[in-house]
């Protein structure tokens, strides 16, 4: 199936990197970018998260989609990674740093290894990913980065931990875009709401957080992985090319709702569905 939304061949000849792109969010943007015309290569840590990913989305879409095993954390992995991406294919365009991942805790019941792993992953991972890039192509060539990272704004209770490392991020995305502005790197980030996506199972209320959550969110639903998508590959065209060092915030206006607006349910809140990845039986 085509893009609902882009032109076929609006990212034909580009080569992008998606890490934790076999799942949830970035398996939804492995997709589009495929669409488009992209090369996608996909990189995470378990290979059960990555090789059937990597199968499934070729059978699907009919073009193919390269899985590697990575962790973000490991530097020198990281930077072969890249290199071997600009060696096997020639470029590396596009780089989408969806990979991260953070566990709900109360502040005062973070454990030192628990704070150290997730700014880890989702800061010091993103840097590690972002400059391998920069350096193995887009220094040189140019390029466009996309972080995915969350709801900055206000308090996140429950999330510390990763709140601080995504506001590094965006801090981080704002630096960038001004530094290497003149290399032609543009580097934004996409921070989504709640999205209805597989990795929101592994919470431990499940399906009950998820309901709770979308009757704070004034739409009175959760985001589809694909309306993240869809901001990843209109950032990535060129209609984005004049976008450098933004956070494009995607919460159907979470953030913009007061405490204490009541915007009662509609009659039908419908059912809520988490979409399973096609390989899943
Ligand atoms: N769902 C939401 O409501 C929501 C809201 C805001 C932000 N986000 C963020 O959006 C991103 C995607 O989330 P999702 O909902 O699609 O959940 P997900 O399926 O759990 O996605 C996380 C991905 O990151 C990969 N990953 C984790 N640690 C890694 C590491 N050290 N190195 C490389 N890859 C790593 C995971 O693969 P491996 O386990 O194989 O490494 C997995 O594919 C995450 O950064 C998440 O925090 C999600």
């Amino acid at each position: 199936m085509n893009s609902q939304i882009f032109r076929d061949d609006l990212l034909a000849g580009k080569v992008a990197l998606v890490t934790g792109g076999g799942t949830g969010i970035g398996a939804a943007i492995t997709r589009e970018l495929t669409r488009l015309g992209a090369t996608v290569v996909i990189a995470s840590r378990k290979p059960e998260n990555i090789e059937p990913a990597a199968a499934g989305l070729t059978e699907e879409l009919g073009r193919p989609v390269h899985g590697r095993i990575l962790d973000i954390r490991d530097r020198d992995s990281v930077r072969t990674l890249m290199s071997g991406i600009v060696a096997e294919f020639g470029a590396l365009d596009i780089v989408v740093n969806n990979g991260g991942g953070q566990f709900f805790s109360p502040a005062e019941a973070i454990s030192d290894k628990g704070w150290d792993a997730v700014v880890a992953t989702n800061l010091t991972g993103t840097w590690n990913v972002t400059r391998a890039a920069a350096d193995a192509w887009m220094l040189k060539n140019g390029g466009t980065i996309l972080n995915i990272t969350m709801l900055t704004g206000r308090a996140f209770p429950g999330m510390a931990h990763s709140v601080a490392a995504r506001s590094g991020v965006e801090a981080m995305t704002r630096t960038l875009a001004v530094e290497w502005a003149n290399k032609g790197i543009r580097i934004n980030s996409i921070a989504p709401g709640f999205v209805a996506s597989s990795g929101i199972k592994r919470y431990p209320a499940g399906l009950d957080l998820i309901s709770q959550m979308r009757s704070f969110v004034p739409m009175k639903r959760l985001a589809t992985c694909d309306e993240i998508a869809w901001a990843v590959a209109f950032l990535a065209s060129p209609a984005g090319a004049y976008i450098t060092g933004e956070t494009m915030t995607i919460d159907g206006g979470k953030t913009l709702w007061g405490d204490w607006w009541p915007i009662p349910d509609p009659e039908d809140v419908g059912t809520i569905e988490i979409p399973t990845e096609p390989w899943e039986k």
